[in-house]
């Protein structure tokens, strides 16, 4: 059913069935709206909000505050669409405990429906304490942002035995799905073959059950480097500076407000 609510026992069906899962990240109300509206399957409310909207060079500084104020006007705009909270750097690391604590302000405060976060063999713990808890987790493996520092920079992890065994870690520790970012399209091909939870690829070629683009990447509006993965749809970045220009030039050329802008008596 076109319409029909997508929940973790959509997603699985879906992967079952052969069905592309299409995802993108949302950070407001408006763009929410229009996402869930194409008809998109899942809206992650990801820690890329620190760089796509909050101009941070990388996710490090994101707060779990921020997190919960993003996903929750997101969630006015959700209807349709599974929406997954991102969880940020330092909000889950510290112990189990602290894990599940936050990941339930996402359901509790924020309207989300599961969590994200960072992290393979790890995290397997982690993330086997939140689902635990009733909180459905989505791993993320391969390129992991948060992890910048540890992989030196932003590279394509090659490390096929480790990938595997990270994917399958996280998905006998009970994620419902798995992002791979940033890994050569054969291995994306074979763990997706292996796992029967849904992969989510990022940078990780066509065979994932998936696909994720950050929102501001594929509208053209991030006007910064763009990663070889990304596909621009849009250049609205383009649009708006037009946009702009027009207001600025007919203020000051006295055009706007014209009569039928204004009020008369
Ligand atoms: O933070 C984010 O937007 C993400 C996606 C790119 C998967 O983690």
């Amino acid at each position: 059913m076109a319409d029909e609510k997508v929940t973790v026992t959509v997603l699985a069906r879906m992967k079952k069935e052969g069905k592309r899962i299409v995802a993108l990240t949302a950070y407001d109300f408006p763009f929410a709206r229009m996402v869930d509206e194409s008809g998109v399957d899942m809206i992650l409310v990801g820690d890329s909000v620190g760089m796509v909207v909050c101009g941070e060079t990388s996710t490090l500084p994101v707060t779990m505050d921020q997190m919960i104020y993003h996903t929750k006007i997101v969630s006015r705009g959700v209807k349709r669409a599974m929406l997954v909270g991102d969880m940020p750097f330092g909000s889950y690391q510290i112990s189990p405990a602290q894990a599940v604590d936050n990941a339930a302000r996402f359901l509790k405060e924020a309207g989300a429906a599961a969590v994200k976060l960072e992290g393979g063999a790890a995290v397997a713990d982690t993330i086997r304490a939140i689902s635990a808890a009733g909180i459905p987790v989505q791993a993320h493996i391969g390129l992991t942002p948060q992890s910048i520092h540890a992989m030196g920079g932003y590279k394509v992890q090659r490390q096929e035995d480790r990938l595997l065994s990270d994917a399958r870690c996280v998905q006998e520790a009970g994620a419902f799905s798995v992002v791979l970012e940033g890994i050569p399209a054969p291995i994306a091909e074979k763990i997706t073959a292996e796992l029967t939870i849904p992969t989510i690829g990022i940078g990780a070629g066509v065979k994932c059950d998936g696909q994720i683009l950050v929102l501001h990447d594929l509208l053209g509006l991030n006007e910064g480097h763009v990663p070889k993965f990304v596909k621009k749809y849009g250049n609205l970045a383009k649009a708006a500076r037009e946009a702009l220009a027009g207001y600025v030039g007919e203020v000051r050329e006295e055009k706007f407000p014209g009569p039928e802008h204004s009020f008369g008596k």
